[in-house]
C-alpha cells in the first residue's frame, strides 16, 4: 500500500514535470515566431550605456579584475536578457551575443589571461549568481504547473 502510494506520487510528479516542460516548450515555440529583432537591437544599447556608466565608477586600471565589477556585469547580462524577452526573443541569441561581444571589446580588449582576468569571484557571489536563476526557474515551473493544475481542476 505504502509502496503504491510512493509510485503514484512519483508518477504524479513526473506528470507535473512533463506538463511544466511542455508549457515552457510551447511558450518557447511561440516566442521564436514573433521575435522582434529590431526592437531588441533598439533596446540593447540602453543596457550597454548603464554598464558603461557603472564601469566608469571603477578605476580603469581595475577593468581586468572581475571581482571589481561582477555585479555590474551581472546586471548588464540580466538587462540584455530582459530586453531580449521584452522583444519576445530567445536569450542568448546571436544578435544579443554580437552586442555583448562588442561591449567586451570596448572594456576588456586590453585584458589578457596573464593579468588574471576571470579570476574566481568570492564564493558567496558566485553561489548567488549560479543558484538564483536555478531557484527562479524551479519556482516558475512550479507556478506554471500549479496554475495549469488549478485550471484543470476548475474545468
Ligand atoms: C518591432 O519593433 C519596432 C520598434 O519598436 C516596431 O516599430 C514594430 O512595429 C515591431 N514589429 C512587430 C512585428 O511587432
Ligand atoms: C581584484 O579586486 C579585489 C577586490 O577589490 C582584490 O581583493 C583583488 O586583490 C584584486 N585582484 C587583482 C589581481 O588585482
Ligand atoms: C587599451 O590600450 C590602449 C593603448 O594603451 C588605450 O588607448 C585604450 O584606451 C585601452 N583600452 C581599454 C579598453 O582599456
Amino acid at each position: 500500500m505504502e509502496i503504491h502510494a510512493f509510485w503514484l506520487a512519483q508518477l504524479f510528479f513526473f506528470v507535473l514535470w512533463v506538463n511544466g516542460l511542455m508549457t515552457i516548450g510551447l511558450a518557447g515555440a511561440q516566442q521564436r515566431i514573433v521575435c522582434n529583432e529590431s526592437l531588441m537591437l533598439q533596446n540593447l544599447p540602453g543596457c550597454g550605456r548603464s554598464f558603461e556608466e557603472m564601469m566608469h565608477k571603477v578605476d580603469s586600471k581595475k577593468w581586468c579584475n572581475l571581482t571589481e565589477f561582477i555585479l555590474y556585469y551581472s546586471n548588464f547580462t540580466q538587462c540584455t536578457e530582459h530586453e531580449a524577452h521584452t522583444a519576445k526573443c530567445f536569450w542568448p541569441n546571436p544578435l544579443a551575443e554580437g552586442f555583448i561581444t562588442g561591449i567586451h571589446r570596448q572594456f576588456f580588449s586590453n585584458c589578457t589571461s596573464q593579468n588574471v582576468l576571470w579570476e574566481d569571484p568570492p564564493d558567496r557571489i558566485l553561489v548567488t549568481l549560479i543558484f538564483l536563476p536555478i531557484l527562479l526557474t524551479i519556482a516558475m515551473i512550479g507556478l506554471v504547473v500549479w496554475c495549469s493544475k488549478r485550471s484543470d481542476i476548475l474545468v
